[in-house]
């Protein structure tokens, strides 16, 4: 482990458990939260922020002319923070290209399914649609594409009798709070790496 904390920046867009979660455990240890930024105003994960007297800002769509002047700024303010990891903890918008070439493998986020199953939207819904008996969540990096970037970390859980989302969620939830964490501890201690003869396939280190 280095002997500073890694200052990263969380992204999000609503409840905010996974923040919460970064904030009970690697938060003044392994890592400092440094920035809290959020598509939308008035979000549960804004007050987790304020509690623990972490700076938060809004970013919100509509308060820009296009998205990529709405990410210029985002990255701007996150740099300024000096983040050196953006972790996406339901953070519900899409990221441009020119603000991922801004923290160039450093973007990390956390998906409700086991992928490449079920990327985007009510992953949990179109994974209960398709009927399957085990579901899971993804600690991945970030690329242009939709939850499309190289596997971090991944667990799975065995729900053969689920039958609502909530249920799903209520399975998931725990999951998510342990791998985000984990990931981000990992990443703080320079643990991951590519494979060089497969970029795609993460090498966890120690
Ligand atoms: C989580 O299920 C996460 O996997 C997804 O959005 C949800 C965010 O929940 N990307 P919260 O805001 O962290 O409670």
């Amino acid at each position: 482990m280095s002997a500073q904390p890694l200052p990263i920046a969380v992204l999000v867009s609503g409840t905010g458990t996974n923040l919460q979660a970064l904030l009970d455990t690697v938060h003044a240890r392994e890592a400092q939260v440094v920035a809290v930024a959020s598509s939308a105003a008035g979000v549960p994960a804004l007050a987790r922020a304020a509690a623990r007297d972490v700076p938060a800002e809004v970013f919100a769509r509509a308060d820009y002319p296009n998205r990529g002047a709405r990410d210029e700024d985002l990255a701007d303010w996150l740099h300024a923070r000096g983040a050196r990891l953006i972790v996406l903890a339901g953070y519900m918008a899409l990221l441009s290209e020119s603000f991922l070439q801004r923290f160039p493998g450093a973007v990390i986020n956390v998906h409700p399914s086991l992928l490449p199953s079920f990327p985007g939207l009510h992953a949990i819904e179109q994974a209960l649609a398709y009927g399957v008996k085990v579901f899971g969540v993804t600690v991945h990096f970030v690329d242009a594409g939709v939850d499309s970037g190289p596997v971090i970390l991944q667990r799975a859980v065995e729900l053969p009798g689920a039958h609502t989302p909530d249920e799903v969620l209520a399975a998931l939830r725990p999951l998510e709070h342990a791998l985000l964490p984990e990931a981000v501890r990992l990443f703080a201690r320079g643990a991951l790496r590519p494979d060089p003869e497969h970029p795609r396939r993460i090498v966890i280190d120690g």
